[in-house]
């Protein structure tokens, strides 16, 4: 067994019954790179869903690293912050403006390419506890237009093979190295190995009940990353975006943008509540918003996001035809409540993105660099993804895969009743929903914990014998909602999106304990 954030997670890779071994398959040369995803869609990738946008530093990256330490309630990483807003404008101009052609939206509504008219002309917009304007966005759309771009690049990359429709299952290890990993596929099990392996498997959707996540955000890289021995840091800070839409048809994110733009919250009363919780009102940090959105919805029954007094038809028509294709009547204000958004802790790395195995790196939500602290600032996700992946990228090459005989997967039983998992995940979903959101009671944690170790015992019996991508994704999370529990419950400080509540209910938080009229 290994140890991860303090307490003991078995690994399973060295313990199963195999019968046979493989030998696997090797990138083909130095250059190549094998990108293996899950996704069968590009809506299936969380980059996808980023609407908002992406912030760069401007001419001010001092300012814009003050915004990321106070949004994260003085926690994050200075020297994180550093890296983050030191690399941001070039990594955004040269992979974004100039070799992806990222269409973003432009101060005068003009088509041209912003790369050949000097740059300055963008569309810059505001978002919560940001000090200036400096979001960068294409409607509130972004992300899909980052990731179609950039699907369309690696497609026509000669080194890059992508493999979609296609699960890491495991990390392949050797004395705390990492060699590759076993990839899945149609239900074969392959392994495959690689001089470095990257990470960059997402957040934990999944793990909630109501997630601005896409599905199968089951934290896959960070369970393999523990699991291998990896460290982790920082689990219990899951973030809950303020402004979600929830129905029948699943969960819509109301960007932060739509605040940032002048939308006001209201509760079931017509109130406005936000200034009684902070003097920045509806811009506050995103945790502050979340409690008290949280709160007001407890208090008062439902909470609207007021677009009346902004140009909302004209500034995001992807808002609007979407509340329109759900029924919405955005006119007489959108019903917003929090949904679980972002995980700010992940695979412990450095400045390059490098874990604490050899060989093994992690980029993007599943990586834990240190910049979001206790609370990520808005737009700070793609760009993490961006500086990291590149500096992640440059110190992964040249190293040489190192192929070995390891156990082989493919002879086990494939088979789980779909019930089984759906059971699971249900109980998964629930207990980390009412103890491990955005309020937490220490004795409720430690329920949490109970049930979740119970749970993982469960899956981890039928790991042994059976390889199937669900069930993976069914250990991973229960895995990841171990780390998560964990973390929270050895936490015993009120900060950021970590939020305990005292025995008798109350949060121990001043800015959601305000009396409501
Ligand atoms: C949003 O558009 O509100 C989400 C942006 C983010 O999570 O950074």
């Amino acid at each position: 067994s290994e140890r991860a954030s303090g307490e003991t997670v078995s690994r399973e890779v060295d313990q199963r019954e195999t019968s046979e071994r493989a030998s696997g398959e090797t990138a083909r040369s130095d250059a190549e790179v094998i990108l293996a995803t899950k996704a069968r869609r590009p809506e299936d990738a969380s980059t996808w869903w980023a609407q908002g946008g992406i912030a760069i530093s401007r001419d001010d990256p001092k300012q814009f690293k003050q915004d990321i330490i106070d949004a994260s309630a003085g926690t994050a990483d200075p020297e994180a912050a550093d890296v983050l807003v030191e690399n941001a404008n070039e990594a955004v101009r040269d992979v974004l403006v100039e070799t992806l052609s990222v269409p973003f939206d432009t101060a005068d509504g003009s088509d041209d390419a912003v790369a050949e008219r000097g740059g300055e002309d963008f569309d810059f917009g505001k978002e919560a506890a940001h000090d200036a304007d400096r979001i960068l966005h294409v409607d509130a759309s972004t992300g899909s237009y980052v990731l179609e771009r950039f699907l369309a690049f690696v497609d026509d990359h000669p080194d890059i093979r992508v493999l979609d429709d296609t699960a890491a299952l495991d990390l392949i290890t050797h004395e705390g190295e990492v060699r590759g990993a076993y990839l899945e596929s149609s239900g074969e099990v392959r392994p495959v190995f690689a001089g470095a392996t990257v990470l960059a498997t997402g957040g934990v959707g999944d793990l909630y009940p109501d997630s601005t996540n896409p599905a199968g955000s089951t934290g896959d890289g960070i369970a393999m990353a523990a699991l291998a021995g990896a460290d982790v840091a920082d689990m219990e800070f899951v973030q809950f975006h303020p402004t979600a839409h929830v129905d029948e048809s699943g969960t819509l994110l109301i960007s932060e943008a739509v605040r940032g733009e002048g939308a006001t919250l209201r509760n079931a009363y017509g109130e406005r509540f936000m200034p009684a919780y902070d003097e920045d009102a509806e811009l506050a940090p995103r945790d502050v918003v979340a409690r008290a959105v949280k709160n007001e919805r407890e208090v008062s029954g439902e909470v609207f996001l007021d677009v009346s007094d902004i140009d909302f038809e004209e500034r995001f028509p992807d808002l609007v035809e979407q509340c329109e294709r759900r029924g919405i009547d955005w006119e007489t204000g959108i019903p917003v409540r929090p949904a679980q958004h972002f995980l700010c802790g992940g695979v412990a790395v450095d400045e390059w993105g490098r874990t604490s195995l050899d060989g093994l790196y992690a980029v993007g939500e599943c990586a834990h660099t240190g910049v979001h602290g206790a609370n990520r600032l808005a737009s700070t996700s793609l760009l993490e993804g961006l500086v990291w992946g590149l500096r992640a990228g440059a110190d992964a090459t040249g190293r040489d895969p190192a192929p070995m005989d390891v156990p082989d997967l493919d002879d086990r039983d494939p088979a789980l009743p779909d019930s089984f998992a759906r059971e699971k995940f249900t109980r998964l979903r629930r207990v980390m929903g009412e103890y491990v959101g955005i309020e937490r009671d220490p004795d409720e944690l430690e329920r949490a914990l109970g049930v979740l170790r119970r749970l993982k015992g469960e899956v981890d019996a039928y790991v042994r014998t059976r390889t199937s991508r669900s069930l993976y994704e069914l250990r991973n999370a229960s895995v990841v909602a171990l780390l998560i529990a964990r973390a929270a419950a050895a936490n015993d400080e009120s900060v950021g999106t970590h939020n305990l509540v005292s025995d008798d209910g109350t949060s121990t938080d001043d800015e959601a304990t305000v009396e409501t009229p």
